[in-house]
């Protein structure tokens, strides 16, 4: 294992309650769960009382190399030597190699840096609308079930009830229809409509990929009524699938009817990511396609931070390590690995797991409804009672929604690595099985 990273300052080393006690001064929009969490190395974890834990959360599909990877604690102290920040007045080299870097996996077009996902929704929002603004169209449809961020705008293309809730009057100008369900969006194309948004995989609703019939028919759908198609990558992409975004996973060695494959056939018109792409330093990026790159034009669209020298670096140095290590591929197999596995445990268990799902390092695995043996308070959901279970036994997990657990590891995760953490769930899902 690699060397761990200097323990935290001594007035809180082991002191949990002390630092619990600091979050009386932070706004509670989280629900935590009781752990205070002091450092990291490659897959693990490590807890304030020195507990270890095999991170298959992966700070939800954030960190893309792990923790404490020696080359981005290289990275950012290099270029923290040289230029941390220049505004957006300036051009600097690391925001135009990796925007060309993007441009060179994805297809002819342009990128814009922001500094989260949902900052990278908007940005396709108001693109959308440019697009659409001569026209009077601002309307985008997006589906039920997504999730793309928390802003106003965010909330308002979201398509869960829960987080809408207590905001409302909503944002005008977005609708949700059912995901994977190409009459339904059809028949929702009003003339105010612009664009669609979805997830190649829906991550917070579930871990439900997008089907290959639903992607293609979408893309002419778009097509036939002058609609922009966006797909959200901020889980879903950035080499998570195998691939680099999730429809060239969902979409390959698929025929068209014309016996050419869907791959090629398919380009979306805008592509957000973030999480991943800066393997935990904050770094958001919209990739639009060439037709449409111009149409954000000087002075239309901003934002302070977005694109730093030390952010783009930073993301630069993990498509290396990525691209060098074939961290594609270990995702496809490691992935692949870990969803089979699961599918036998839900064999073996199936009065606690009912379903695997997901491609490559995004698993979801869905829990049985009302697991008759599952301890915890019976007011907190089954899936947290269950990640609480695994936390005890030393594995962090993603909850989504009420009965769904997601593994979103590091792209680096190992065949050990993913051995262990299934031998850990298992000790977990057995004493509960019935
Ligand atoms: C699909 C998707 N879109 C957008 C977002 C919002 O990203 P951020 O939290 O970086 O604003 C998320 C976050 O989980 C996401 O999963």
């Amino acid at each position: 294992m690699k060397e761990i990273l200097p323990p935290p300052p001594p007035i809180l080393r082991n002191d949990v309650a002390a630092v619990q006690a600091l979050f009386q001064n932070v706004v509670p929009s989280y629900g935590r769960f009781d752990i205070v969490l002091s450092h990291g190395s490659g897959s693990y974890v490590f807890d304030l009382t020195g507990k270890r834990y095999l991170d298959l959360g992966g700070g939800i599909a954030v960190n893309a190399l792990g923790h404490a990877h020696p080359a981005v604690t290289e990275a950012l102290l290099e270029q923290s030597r040289r230029l941390v920040h220049c505004s957006n007045f300036y051009y600097h080299e690391s925001q135009g190699r990796l925007a060309r870097a993007l441009v060179q996996l994805i297809g002819p077009g342009k990128c814009f840096f922001s500094n989260s996902g949902v900052e990278a929704n908007e940005g396709l929002f108001k693109l959308a609308r440019k697009f659409g603004h001569q026209e009077g169209r601002f309307e985008i449809i997006t589906t039920i079930n997504s999730f793309h961020g928390r802003t106003l705008a965010g909330i308002a293309a979201t398509g869960q009830e829960k987080i809408k809730k207590g905001f409302e009057p909503m944002t005008a100008g977005f609708r949700q229809v059912p995901y994977n369900d190409l009459a339904a969006m059809a028949s929702a194309i009003s003339p105010a409509t612009v664009a669609i948004m979805i997830e190649g995989i829906q991550g917070e609703g579930g871990v439900t990929p997008a089907t290959p019939d639903y992607l293609s028919g979408l893309r002419r759908l778009c097509d036939e009524k002058k609609l922009l198609l966006f797909m959200d990558g901020v889980q879903c992409g950035h080499f998570r699938t195998g691939r680099f975004q999730s429809f060239q996973r969902i979409l390959e060695n698929v025929s068209a009817n014309n016996g050419t494959l869907c791959e090629d056939n398919f380009l979306p018109d805008g592509i957000s990511m973030a999480k991943s792409l800066g393997g935990g330093f904050p770094i958001g990026a919209f990739w639009v396609r060439a037709p449409y790159a111009d149409l954000l034009s000087a002075g239309t669209h901003g934002t302070t931070f977005g694109g730093s020298p030390l952010a783009c670096t930073v993301a630069l140095k993990i498509l290396d390590v990525i691209q060098r290590e074939k961290l594609a591929d270990n995702a496809r197999i490691v992935g692949d690995f870990l969803k089979t596995s699961l599918q036998n445990l839900a064999e073996k268990y199936p009065s606690v797991i009912c379903r695997v799902r997901g491609l490559g390092l995004m698993v979801g695995i869905e829990l049985t409804a009302n697991i008759a043996n599952l301890p915890g308070e019976t007011s907190k959901t089954q899936a947290v009672r269950f990640a609480n279970l695994l936390h005890a036994a030393g594995l962090l997990s993603i909850p989504a929604g009420t009965q769904i657990l997601r593994l979103l590891p590091p792209l680096n995760l190992s065949q050990s690595e993913a051995e262990e953490g299934l031998r850990i769930f298992e000790t977990v899902v057995a004493p509960v099985a019935t």
